[in-house]
């Protein structure tokens, strides 16, 4: 079974044709028509301090979130070579021996570890791609992803783990901030997400979507929209992100200086449904392998998911039912459960 096993993806990309299982129904094949129109928020005067950059920022920030929840972020305060360091130990990564890659093999019903393949949320079409997932909690007494590469894949990935590391922690306080951006923008106090976020265990994924002989018939990652709160993602060159906006697929081009930040459905709650959680998908490519960086800020599992006060009277009602994200997390799991038992039924 899929959860039990990986698929070799390195296998399946030189065989001449995609198999069954990896070819999505027509309705999600849709070509995108055009790019999607992402804000580009300049954040350097807003982390420099600057009075006026807040509510510049926010503006942009509040435009796009009501409309589809995208938006891209330049001069981020993060380390352009740490992204590109990110990015190169992701590629020696996915190059590895499947043997030593296994090491690390996702426990069906986690989400922590390295898969091929494995099924999406409410599809049991199969995703063209390899993912390596592991958890990220910011613990000054414990570099927990130093320590979990170390003790998955072995003392000799140590400096991988340091780099995956430092990039969490980056991405963990850009989110932070981004948090105060969105509460500027709904009109809350600043700081009640960003301090509603700041003991949560959150989510770093690295995707490996290698060339695909028909791309008109694979996915690299389905239509889905993300159940977490915020998605940071660094896409490489090649292109592939799309975003189901204003009735139709739309493109995400890649700037390899901007992050791309979406608002996911815990969120969407906690503006008491003001802010869009929007559908997306990634597409691959006939020639070219693509890689993507993923980190995914969630909140602490037992809190309860409750939008501010400020919101819900100023809307009148309360849009949503209080739940904790471990409700939402225990929900999708059991869709991975029912995801692998349909799958046994292809190997
Ligand atoms: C995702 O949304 O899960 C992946 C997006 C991407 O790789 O561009
Ligand atoms: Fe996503």
């Amino acid at each position: 079974d899929n959860g039990g096993s990986v698929f070799d993806m390195t296998l399946l990309q030189k065989q001449s044709n995609v198999p069954m299982h990896f070819i999505w129904p027509k309705e999600d094949l849709v070509p995108a028509q055009e790019e999607l129109n992402t804000p580009l928020v300049d954040l350097e005067g807003f982390i420099r301090g600057d009075e006026e950059a807040p509510e510049y920022a926010a503006n942009l920030i509040r435009a796009a979130c009501l409309t589809h929840g995208f938006f891209q972020v330049i001069n981020h305060g993060i380390d352009s070579s740490l992204i590109r360091s990110a990015h190169d130990h992701m590629e020696a990564l996915f190059k590895l021996p499947m043997t030593q890659k296994l090491r690390a093999k996702r426990t069906p019903g986690t989400m922590w570890g390295y898969s091929g393949a494995h099924a999406d949320r409410f599809s049991s079409k199969l995703p063209w791609k390899e993912t390596f997932s592991f958890p990220f909690i910011d613990n000054k007494s414990e570099p927990v992803v130093t320590n979990y590469f170390k003790s998955t894949l072995g003392e000799e990935f140590k400096a991988t783990g340091v780099v995956y590391q430092k990039y969490c922690e980056a991405m963990k306080e850009l989110s932070l901030k981004i948090m105060e951006l969105l509460a500027l923008s709904l009109g809350v106090d600043r700081l009640h997400y960003r301090e509603f976020f700041e003991d949560g265990c959150s989510i770093m994924r690295c995707n490996y979507y290698p060339s695909c002989q028909e791309p008109s018939l694979a996915l690299g990652t389905g239509p889905h929209c993300d159940p977490t709160s915020l998605t940071i993602l660094h896409q490489d060159q090649v292109g592939g992100l799309e975003v189901f906006a204003n009735n139709k697929w739309q493109t995400v081009r890649p700037r390899s200086d901007a992050l791309v930040i979406n608002i996911g459905d815990t969120f969407t709650a906690l503006s008491n449904g003001r802010y869009k959680s929007c559908l997306h998908r990634a597409v691959v490519n006939k020639y070219k392998d693509r890689r993507s960086l993923a980190f995914f800020l969630c909140p602490r599992e037992d809190k309860v998911l409750r939008p501010p006060e400020d919101l819900v009277s100023s809307d009148g009602t309360k849009n949503y039912p209080d739940f904790t994200w471990l409700d939402l997390l225990k929900f999708t799991q059991n869709y991975y459960r029912a995801d692998e038992a349909t799958l046994q039924n292809f190997t």
